[in-house]
């Protein structure tokens, strides 16, 4: 018997990426699973039904969750889903527990195995695995095109008869992931490019890129190369310095981001205030609050001037690449898990540890379990 996996329409509004695409449902069939896919859950993302021609169509979510050994999912399900779910079946997909406690004790409670993606380790060995990287890479691409089509100029220098046109000037906050991408599209885009992060190891990777690193002069790398919180005189001076880059900018792509907290605020209104008219702030972090103080999330929005956009969502914008790469970092976590068509998870696997949320009945992220359950 063949071990099922169920991948379902994704049912949070606007969200048209899918969990699986069609060459990671062929290699998965190779591994002895058997695919059960929603008909039309493709779509969204332009994989045609007919184009998954190794999955088994079924035409209602509920048959296929009452089947399923493994359910794959991209935003969380609802607690009605996992109701229909096989005791002690698996869930992978992403959860974000802390702004959904009420999901987890459902799965707590229908004795779900839960590995959540964004709580994949950041180690080297599961980088494939890692689909915080994954679809921030698309978030950071998107960021620039957005950015070039909002801003009332030529990202790249243009010599023609009717004159010559400078480059514009853009400024990239937060070099992880995501800006990285940003640094990289706005360059063969032929864009101007600084970059600044707190984080004096993101230097070589920008300047790798081709871009300049903005030195304001604050160190705050914090545990684990992550990002750390900055005093008050630190803000100011990294503030100061920012204003002086950002008066000259024609677009800024923000993506600084401190896991588990909200977005640090870096960019001022007064820091707006001082910009060109024209320029265009593209704000990655609007769904954590904004790094701009004037962002407003899932909007656009002018002033003085200047033009703010806070997207949600990004990745689900491309959402055919950014499928096929959720999709292969669902494969590489499924790799570990399956052999020869039966599912064996090794719970002493530090990819395996490090995402797993719910198993047992019990919930074994420890700061989840803190947060619903409280101190032990
Ligand atoms: P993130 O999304 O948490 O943050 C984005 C960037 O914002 C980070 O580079 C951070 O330093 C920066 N930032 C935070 N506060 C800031 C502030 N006040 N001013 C300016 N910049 C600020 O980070 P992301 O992109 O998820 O990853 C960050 C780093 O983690 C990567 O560059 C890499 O070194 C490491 N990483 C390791 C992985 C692995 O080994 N598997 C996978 C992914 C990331």
């Amino acid at each position: 018997m063949s071990i099922k996996i169920a991948v379902l329409k994704e049912t949070v509004a606007d969200e048209r990426r899918v969990a699986l695409d069609p060459s990671v449902v062929s290699r998965l069939k190779k591994m002895g699973a058997e695919i059960l896919l929603e008909t039309g859950a493709g779509d969204p993302a332009y994989f045609t039904n007919d184009s998954y021609g190794d999955a088994h169509l079924v035409e209602n979510a509920a048959a296929a969750l009452k089947e399923a050994d493994i359910l794959l999912r991209v935003q969380p399900p609802s607690e009605a889903e996992i109701a229909q779910l096989k005791s002690g079946s698996l869930l992978i997909s992403h959860i974000y527990a802390h702004q959904n406690q009420a999901l987890v004790k459902a799965l707590q409670a229908n004795n779900i195995t839960c590995m959540a993606m964004e709580l994949i380790p950041r180690i080297t060995r599961a980088q494939a695995m890692d689909s915080l990287s994954s679809q921030a890479t698309v978030a950071g691409y998107k960021a620039v095109l957005m950015a070039a089509s909002l801003v009332p100029r030529f990202f790249p220098m243009l010599t023609t008869a009717a004159g010559t046109i400078r480059p514009s000037k853009v400024v990239v906050i937060g070099a992880g992931v995501a800006g990285l991408q940003a640094i990289a599209t706005a360059r063969r885009l032929g864009a101007q490019v600084e970059a600044y992060d707190i984080r004096p190891a993101a230097r070589e990777q920008v300047e790798s890129l081709g871009a300049k690193m903005i030195d304001t002069g604050v160190n705050a790398e914090g545990e684990g190369g992550y990002a750390r919180e900055l005093t008050d005189e630190e803000k100011q001076q990294q503030a100061d310095v920012l204003a002086q880059h950002l008066a000259k900018a024609d677009a800024v792509i923000s993506t600084a981001a401190i896991p588990g907290r909200p977005a640090p605020k870096i960019i001022s209104t007064a820091m707006v205030d001082g910009m060109k008219p024209g320029a265009v702030i593209v704000d990655l972090a609007a769904e954590t609050g904004g790094n701009c103080e004037l962002t407003e999330a899932g909007k656009t929005i002018h002033y003085k001037s200047k033009i703010l956009h806070g997207p949600l969502n990004i990745a689900s914008e491309a959402p055919f690449h950014a499928s096929e790469m959720y999709a292969k970092n669902l494969l590489n976590l499924l790799t570990l898990m399956i052999e020869e068509g039966e599912l064996k998870i090794d719970f002493d696997d530090d990819v395996i540890k490090g995402c797993l949320l719910t198993h047992e009945g019990k919930i074994t992220h420890p700061p989840t379990a803190t947060l619903i359950e409280g101190e032990a």
